[in-house]
């Protein structure tokens, strides 16, 4: 059975990205899939310290709500890390989990705990699609040494109206179609 971990980067619990992360969640959960579900604002977590433990051993010293979810992501067929747009990048909590991620690749940069899928999520309140793919691109330079292969990214436009991707037939598809996916 494939393992799956999802971070939900909005504070919105209604919003369009938990619209999307659920939508994820429900195509790896018909094919099978064990989905384990975070939401970085409802938890208590530290943002990384610069110690530098990581690089001489494979964990993070830090002993909080996240830590939990780093075993997870290590053991993890997939990941799926969804967030809104603020000020053209990812919110801060999912900055503070990259971060914390850190351990996932040596001091060479290379990944300690396997190829993994990654499926990123993102909801901004511009209408073009395409403003931000630098950024996503940029972002996404970070997955090799992590061992993360991006599966692909998802966005949802118009995002202040929290029901946008409610309303969005097609991006729903396109989120379902990327759980089943995932869990292949
Ligand atoms: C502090 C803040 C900054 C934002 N900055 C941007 C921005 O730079 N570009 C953009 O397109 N939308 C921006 N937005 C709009 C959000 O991206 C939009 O409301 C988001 O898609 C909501 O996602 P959610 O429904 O999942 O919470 C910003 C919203 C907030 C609260």
């Amino acid at each position: 059975m494939k393992q799956i971990v999802i971070f939900n980067g909005s504070p919105r619990m209604d919003g369009n990205t938990v619209t999307l992360l659920n939508t994820v969640a429900r195509g790896a959960r018909d094919m099978g899939a064990e989905v384990k579900f975070y939401t970085l604002f409802k938890m208590k977590f530290m943002a990384c310290q610069s110690c530098f433990a990581c690089r001489v051993k494979d964990d993070c010293i830090i002993k909080d709500e996240l830590h939990e979810a780093l075993q997870k992501v290590k053991e993890a067929d997939a990941v799926v890390v969804g967030s809104p747009i603020y000020m053209m990048q990812m919110t801060g909590p999912v900055k503070n989990l990259y971060d914390r991620l850190f351990p996932l690749t040596d001091s060479e940069y290379q990944p300690r705990f396997g190829k993994k899928k990654i499926l990123t999520v993102y909801s901004q309140g511009m209408e073009d699609p395409h403003m931000f793919d630098s950024y996503f691109d940029y972002t996404a330079a970070m997955f090799p040494a992590l061992g993360f292969e991006h599966a692909g990214n998802i966005v949802c436009t118009n995002g202040n109206d929290p029901e946008s991707a409610e309303h969005d037939a097609a991006l729903k598809i396109r989120a379902y179609e990327a759980g089943k996916a995932l869990a292949r």
